[in-house]
């Protein structure tokens, strides 16, 4: 993770200065500074760029004097109009400008110490990289900057500010680090392990292997599983921080498709592009992700995240297009189509942690289905929900978070689709709004509790920098679900 020092405003001697303007203001602060400092060679190079500072717009000088690499003035947009987001966007937008210099400060002077901590949440995000596994890069090509100085008019109180949103940006990390993680190594028993290390941040883990979900009756978990010789796992994470004697609360719940490569099955996918399907344990990525993220700031909520881990592959032991299997719920499922598997390893999945816990509600996050991208693209993900709070409160969120969501339909005439001729229900409809049938499957296992389907299908992995969110596992769901906890949840 990125080093930042918070430290009191001050000119640099040396490395790259970033600079946060504001829209239709005249420099001011270490702005101003720095332009004197090089004879007001930033004024000048500003206006030849035709800089606005609308929000992520970018103007960068080389080589600028005073023994600086290079100034990056980066646009903040309407002083007015400035919000959490739009500070986190500014720090991510100018340290990705600055960091192939060994060195970099960053001015936040002139906001408060709340904004410029969301400035150097915004610097952390988008400096994170996944190193692992290159072992041949040549320097030059390597990001050099390992530390920032965030300037702010109040260190201290900035400093403070920021330590609980560094403990969001772990929770993050760890997610887009699972979820990158390539399939030979992420099997579900590596991914549980991993899971397992929630346990330092004070979360209670239990892993529940093959005999335990077979002995509970996870037939159509355990179904999508058989084909594979990595034997599947379901983890149960526990954080409890409501503390005792406050009136004894209903846990929140999370629960994540953890499916660590889908090929589809006997049902098997196309070759082209199919090694997508690592990050197929997204939702599941998420949910751990945001766990460690509320462990890790000590929320005080209690709240149960549990993923289901299993990995889709095609074998002689693998389950057939027309198998009946039987879920925890009792009912029967007829599994047409073996690449439908997300919403067969959440309905054994959903329906124990409804059992188990009895949560103020369920929110399941999945990358369900190809049609969801269709429906959304990449910009916005399916918000399927039977609770109208739960559903207002999560689509704020997702406008302050800026992880969007859009709501999408539910209803009778989807959920007659699902009738089978010889079990409960099929695992497949036609194409037509078949994210939405999907959702539908999903909700005959919730038993009508508060409920919502996230499905990430489109937005859990990127092919473009965002701002705050380097191109690859965007980890989308932690900080939309860690803010729901922060607005509404916690005593
Ligand atoms: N994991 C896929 C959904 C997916 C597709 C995610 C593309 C990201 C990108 C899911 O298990 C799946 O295969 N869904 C099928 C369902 C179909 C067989 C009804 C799909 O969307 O094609
Ligand atoms: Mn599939
Ligand atoms: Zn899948």
């Amino acid at each position: 993770m990125l080093d930042v020092a918070f430290a009191k405003p001050a000119l640099p001697k040396t490395g790259a200065l970033v600079l946060l303007l504001a829209q239709d203001e005249a420099l001011a602060g270490l702005a101003l500074a720095a332009d004197a400092a090089i004879g007001g060679g930033l004024k000048r190079a500003l206006e030849v760029a035709a800089f606005t500072a609308k929000k992520n717009q970018t103007c960068t000088l080389l080589a600028p004097g005073a023994g600086l690499s290079r100034i990056v003035a980066v646009g903040l947009g309407k002083r007015a109009d400035l919000t959490e987001l739009i500070a986190e966007e500014a720090g991510g937008t100018g340290i990705a400008a600055v960091m192939k210099d060994e060195a970099a400060a960053l001015a936040a002077d002139g906001l408060t110490p709340a904004m410029a901590a969301h400035v150097a949440m915004g610097a952390t995000l988008r400096a994170w990289r996944f190193d692992r596994y290159r072992t041949t890069e040549k320097p030059e090509d390597k990001p050099k900057l390992g530390k920032l100085a965030l300037l702010a008019d109040d260190a201290t109180k900035t400093r403070a500010a920021f330590a609980p949103l560094k403990a969001v940006a772990e929770g993050v990390f760890l997610s887009r680090e699972l979820v990158s993680e390539p399939p030979n190594v992420l099997n579900p028993a590596e991914m549980a392990e991993r899971c397992k290390a929630l346990t330092k941040l004070g979360v209670k883990v239990d892993i529940f292997g093959q005999k335990e979900l077979a002995k509970l009756g996870f037939g159509a978990l355990l179904g999508v599983a058989q084909g594979s010789v990595n034997e599947p796992r379901m983890v149960v994470m526990q954080w409890l921080g409501a503390g005792a004697g406050r009136k004894a609360k209903k846990p929140v719940a999370f629960i994540g498709k953890g499916v660590t490569f889908d090929t589809g099955g006997i049902s098997i996918k196309p070759a082209g592009g199919m090694e997508d399907m690592k990050w197929d344990m997204a939702g599941a990525g998420t949910v751990v992700g945001l766990i460690a993220a509320l462990a890790g700031r000590k929320a005080k909520v209690d709240a149960v995240g549990i993923v289901g881990l299993v990995e889709n592959m095609p074998s002689g032991t693998a389950q057939r297009p027309g198998d009946v299997v039987k879920s925890y719920s009792g009912q029967t499922v007829e599994v047409l189509n073996t690449d439908a598997e997300g919403r067969l390893v959440l309905a054994d999945v959903l329906y124990y942690c409804q059992q188990k816990f009895d949560p103020a509600f369920m929110v399941d996050l999945a990358t369900l289905t190809g049609a969801i991208i269709v429906s959304l693209g990449h910009e916005h993900a399916g918000l399927f929900s039977n609770d109208e709070e739960l559903s207002t409160r999560l689509l704020a969120a997702g406008v302050a978070s800026g992880e969007a969501l859009w709501r999408m339909p539910l209803g009778e005439a989807y959920d007659k689709q699902l009738k089978s001729d010889i079990a409960d229900m099929k695992n497949v409809t036609g194409r037509p709004g078949s994210a939405i049938t999907a959702a539908q499957f999903i909700q005959r296992f919730v038993n009508g509790k508060p409920w919502a389907h996230l499905d990430i299908a489109g937005t859990a992995w990127s092919t473009k920098d965002a701002p705050c969110v380097p191109k690859g596992a965007t980890a989308f769901g932690v900080r939309l679900l860690e803010r729901l906890v922060a607005t509404h949840y916690e005593s």
